[in-house]
């Protein structure tokens, strides 16, 4: 059965290789893509192959490209790997491409994830030429049904000069109604968002476009590709099980019931193992108000534990984004995908008054966070929504593991080489050691708080650093900024923060 119902477009599909030749160097290119869902799947091996060919003939041909967020090796991969990337925006996390960006290979421009779609259409990054986006199926009025993710798709359908639609067969028509489609509009009069409860839904289920716009047609039947989640290890259960007696003693102080408990869950397999964590737990009708669908929430909603999860995507594993697919008509009832500037909207963060829980890379004794830049100069991933929500929640948490690489490297550190968070937002930070809340705390008072979660090799010496920083320093924020940096420093030259 054919996924393109109206004529007009229908006589617009062609290859993605013919859809590619109309991609031109220097292009900006926005599309579709979130976390290893939603992106296109043919477009960019097919706009690689093209640039390698202009490569191959001694002619330049790179692209901006700019998405929701990540994408997947068929997507970020090929094209870092092509070398027809100038410059990526707002998200990455692939590691062929992370690889080309430390090497100086292309430019990368990492921001809050719910400023994106209102940069690119305020033409931070010049006009968008091309918009790329996956959908379900267009229906006979030209509207398209978002697949597995909505990101910026609107605003860059909005914004864009020329649209390419991939119509994807692998992703189930049963999402059609999963979607809720709504415009934030323009300042001056721009309105508040009427979401007052999290399954709140205030839109259309498809994306309305200018069919005139359209320039080709593309047809696949691929699979989103997302790496699985590492296996829970003893550690991540260590700090799932901290996390759950943080929550436990939210509801002792009055402040969270185990009836509602709005949470926000960051990317990553610590983010994933708590979730595991709390389908053992007393709380009941768990909502989501975040970025991402992970494989935790499937199974909190499957147990009956989770009555409502809104994002802006998925990002499941491989067996889980199979499950989805198979399942779509019952998962509908439990999520909402919403445009990457309402699922991240401060405005609904606030008035929820969630709970936000992301990872880190490390944090420094006074609490601020580093989410990006390991050694304060090479990027993992990038900030993603971390901000938007760590900001704006009740309360802002992160957990991690306390040391990494072998325990060559100590999450807590005595100044982060990079602050994405900085020690007024982040609030509560959770290890295999317990959890340090810093609410309320002036920053010589949450020094001892973040030392006891430090891994106990690595306690002296932040103790000695502390000592050290008072004796030279003023009393507010103590710095000895002559070692402020010793850690990172041993690291590049022995290898280890131990030296
Ligand atoms: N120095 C060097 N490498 C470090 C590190 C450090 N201080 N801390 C972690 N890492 C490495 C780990 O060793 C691991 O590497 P590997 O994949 O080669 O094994 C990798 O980073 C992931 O770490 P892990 O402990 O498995 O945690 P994670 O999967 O939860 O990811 C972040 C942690 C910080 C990378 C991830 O949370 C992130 O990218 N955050 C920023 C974006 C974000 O928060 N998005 C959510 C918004 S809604």
């Amino acid at each position: 059965m054919s996924r393109i119902d109206n004529a007009e477009l229908r006589g617009k599909v062609m290859s993605a290789d013919d859809a590619a030749k109309l991609i031109n160097h220097g292009d900006v290119v926005a599309a579709s893509g979130f976390t290893g869902a939603a992106y296109p799947k043919a477009l960019p091996t097919a706009i690689a192959n093209r640039a390698k060919e202009f490569h191959a003939r001694g002619d330049e041909f790179q692209i901006d490209f700019h998405t929701g967020a990540s994408t997947a090796p068929d997507c970020d991969g090929v094209l870092a790997e092509a070398n027809a990337i100038r410059l990526r925006f707002p998200y990455q996390s692939d590691p062929q491409m992370r690889n080309t960006i430390n090497a100086g290979g292309m430019k990368y421009y990492d921001t809050h994830l719910s400023h994106s779609a209102r940069q690119i259409t305020a033409g931070f990054f010049g006009d968008v030429d091309v918009t790329i986006v996956e959908a379900t199926r267009i229906t006979e009025e030209g509207h398209l049904i978002p697949s597995s993710g909505v990101g910026n798709n609107v605003e860059f359908l909005d914004a864009a000069e020329k649209i390419i639609i991939e119509v994807n067969s692998w992703q189930s028509l049963d999402l059609e109604g999963m979607a809720d489609i709504y415009r934030i509009g323009a300042a001056p009069n721009r309105q508040h968002i009427p979401i007052y409860a999290t399954g709140d839904r205030i839109g259309k289920t498809y994306i309305d476009i200018d069919v005139s716009k359209v320039i080709a047609v593309v047809e696949t039947d691929l699979p989103d590709r997302n790496a699985p989640f590492k296996p829970i290890d003893e550690v991540s259960k260590q700090i799932a099980g901290y996390f759950l007696d943080f929550l436990e003693s939210e509801v002792k102080a009055g402040r969270l019931r185990y009836d509602g408990y709005v949470m926000q869950s960051g990317v990553g397999n610590v983010p994933n193992a708590v979730m595991a964590g709390l389908l053992d737990s007393n709380f009941e009708n768990i909502q989501a108000y975040t970025e991402v669908i992970q494989d935790g929430m499937v199974d909190l909603i499957d147990a009956g534990k989770m009555s409502v999860a809104s994002a802006t995507s998925f990002s499941l594993s491989p067996e889980y984004a199979n499950k989805m697919n198979e399942e779509a008509k019952r998962y509908r009832d439990y999520i909402i995908t919403r445009p990457l500037q309402v699922s991240n909207h401060p405005e609904v963060i606030r008035r929820l008054d969630l709970i936000s829980n992301n990872g880190l890379i490390e944090a420094d004794i006074y609490g601020n966070v580093n989410s990006t830049n390991v050694s304060g100069s090479r990027i993992m991933n990038g900030i993603g929504g971390s901000g938007d929500f760590t900001r704006n929640a009740f309360t802002s948490t992160f957990i991690t593991p306390s040391e990494a690489k072998g325990g060559a490297i100590s999450a807590i550190v005595p100044f982060a080489s990079h602050i994405d968070h900085t020690e007024h937002d982040a609030m509560v930070i959770v290890s295999e050691y317990g959890y340090a809340d810093l609410r309320g705390l002036a920053p010589q008072d949450r020094v001892p708080k973040m030392i006891a979660i430090a891994h106990p090799d690595y306690r002296p010496l932040l103790e000695e650093y502390f000592e050290r920083a008072k004796a030279s320093s003023h009393q507010q924020t103590p710095h000895d900024l002559a070692t402020a940096f010793s850690f990172h420093q041993r690291l590049a030259e022995t290898g280890s923060m131990k030296g």
